[in-house]
């Protein structure tokens, strides 16, 4: 686990290959897997591989989701608002939970943030998403993540740039 750690890099730049149907389905099972405050669930996952679905989602937000149009996969993580009052908790360990299995696969990905982001002057990111893929509004999104075969190498960042000012013993001075 630690050496994915060090590996991982947000992936924005992606090959034409698709993904593979064994792929998808751990990643699938990976998401499954996460753990919910009082084993809630509350999550709900849109998977999306039409092109012409994966280009509209690129235009949820103004900046930092146009990359998407060129990924050839996206999760979209949501959630049932109305089964868990933590339910953001919950998406995005899944998120997270679904970026490492990406990486473990050889695949690159990178979370584009939703919940809480404008897709321009008169709506939400989350609004935007939600009129495209048909969710009822208790169907809250947290995020999407862009999932495919990376055309881009990023080094892990070095151990001496980690924030060890950030760690603290018992307490905080
Ligand atoms: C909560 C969260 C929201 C993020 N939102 C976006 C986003 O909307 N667009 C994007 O391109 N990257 C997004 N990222 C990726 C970060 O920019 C990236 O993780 C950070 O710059 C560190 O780079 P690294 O992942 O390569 O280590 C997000 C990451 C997190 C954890």
């Amino acid at each position: 686990m630690i050496e994915l750690l060090r590996k991982r890099r947000s992936i924005r730049k992606f090959t034409d290959e698709n993904i593979s149907p064994e792929f998808i389905s751990t990643l699938i099972e990976a998401a499954l897997r996460s753990p919910s405050s009082r084993g809630s669930n509350p999550w709900e996952f849109i998977l999306v591989d039409e092109p012409e679905l994966i280009i509209k989602l690129s235009e949820a937000k103004e900046y930092g989701s146009l990359f998407l149009k060129n990924a050839p996969f996206a999760i979209v993580v949501c959630a049932d608002s109305t089964k868990s009052d933590v339910w953001v908790e919950d998406c995005s360990i899944a998120a997270i939970i679904i970026q490492l299995t990406a990486e473990s696969l050889g695949l690159g990905s990178c979370w584009i943030q939703i919940r809480n982001r404008p897709q321009n002057d008169r709506k939400t990111a989350e609004a935007y998403v939600q009129e495209l893929l048909g969710l009822p509004e208790h169907i809250k999104v947290a995020s999407i993540i862009a999932i495919g075969h990376p055309l881009e190498a990023k080094p892990p960042v070095p151990a001496e740039k980690l924030l060890n000012a950030r760690i603290k013993y018992n307490q905080w001075a």
